[in-house]
């Protein structure tokens, strides 16, 4: 939970390191002032904390410890298909994480990757192909259980959110900094949101991009959204390697990944309308009133 002594801190190191650049007190206070002000004009509320408990402890009152399946249980089925979020609720999962991608016509659907190839049998960009030539690929081709899952297809987002309210799933949208020309991914998100109101108690989106969140907020400030962090992100990938680059340019990452850092901690939440904790797994979540995840 946000303490007043928090803010100060955060506005005090802002101006520290004005100090230190600048060589300047008063440039130095007018750099805080002026964050001061501009993270006060445009910062979004928080949900209400009554909202955001009914998302993040999905079933409490069963006492149990919400359990999310990621790409909707990509071990057991298919990831991001429908059959994976059936196995999912059949597993026990209270919820799960499903990634949200855009077709060449703008259609929103379920895949994790950029490409079409390590999930199904097609190739190249989702966002190069149409919908209905999508929609004839197989996406349990290249799973484990492949046998099980013959004639799978790439869901859309309407069908995934149809199947999670079936199974009374809680559902983390993960949703990726794509360019907004073919489809807003904020507004496919807002009218899943407007044609099935259960969703505001029952999911989230998370992004690692504040601007996602932002602008999620920004189209419809009733939904709770997540704050994904992982540090080192733009010098290291997902494993911890080093991202191949110039020495000169991983310097400069891990700059950026060190200021990337405190902006998450102390800026980006507050701006997105967060006053919740990282949970262990880096979501910042930006809702209200929380002290554990
Ligand atoms: C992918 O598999 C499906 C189902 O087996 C098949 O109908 C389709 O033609 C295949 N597509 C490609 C590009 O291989
Ligand atoms: C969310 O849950 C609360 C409490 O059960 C209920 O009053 C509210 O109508 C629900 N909102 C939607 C959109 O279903």
């Amino acid at each position: 939970m946000l303490q007043v002594g928090d803010e100060a801190v955060c506005f005090w190191a802002v101006f520290l390191l004005g100090v230190l650049v600048t060589r300047s007190a008063s440039a130095a206070s007018l750099l805080a002032a002026f964050l001061y002000v501009f993270v006060a004009m445009f910062r979004f509320p928080p949900v209400p904390p009554d909202q955001a408990a009914r998302v993040l402890r999905p079933r409490a009152a069963a006492g149990r410890v919400p359990v999310l399946a990621n790409r909707g249980g990509s071990h057991d089925a298919p990831e991001n298909t429908l059959a994976a979020i059936r196995e999912a609720s059949r597993n026990g999962a209270t919820g799960v994480e499903l990634d949200l991608s855009f077709t060449a016509d703008g259609v929103p659907v379920l895949m994790h990757d950029e490409t079409l190839d390590r999930t199904t049998n097609g190739s190249g960009p989702v966002n190069k192909i149409a919908f209905v030539q999508l929609r004839r690929l197989d996406a349990g081709l290249r799973h484990r259980l492949r046998d099980k899952y013959v004639g799978e297809r790439v869901p859309t987002l309407q069908e995934a959110v149809e199947e999670c309210l079936r199974h009374q799933l809680t559902i983390v949208f993960d949703v990726k900094g794509q360019p907004d020309e073919v489809a807003p991914p904020a507004a496919a998100l807002r009218q899943t949101y407007r044609k099935f109101p259960a969703l505001y108690n029952c999911s989230m989106v998370a992004s690692f991009e504040p601007k996602v969140v932002y602008k999620m907020r920004q189209t419809d400030p009733g939904m709770v959204t997540a704050l994904k962090h992982r540090p080192w992100r733009l010098s290291r990938l997902s494993d911890g390697a080093p991202r191949t680059l110039s020495a000169w340019a991983r310097m400069w990452t891990a700059v950026l990944d060190v200021l990337l850092d405190w902006a998450h901690h102390h800026l980006l939440w507050r701006l997105c309308g967060s006053v919740g904790p990282v949970c262990p797994e880096g979501l910042r979540l930006t809702v209200g009133g929380l002290t554990s995840v």
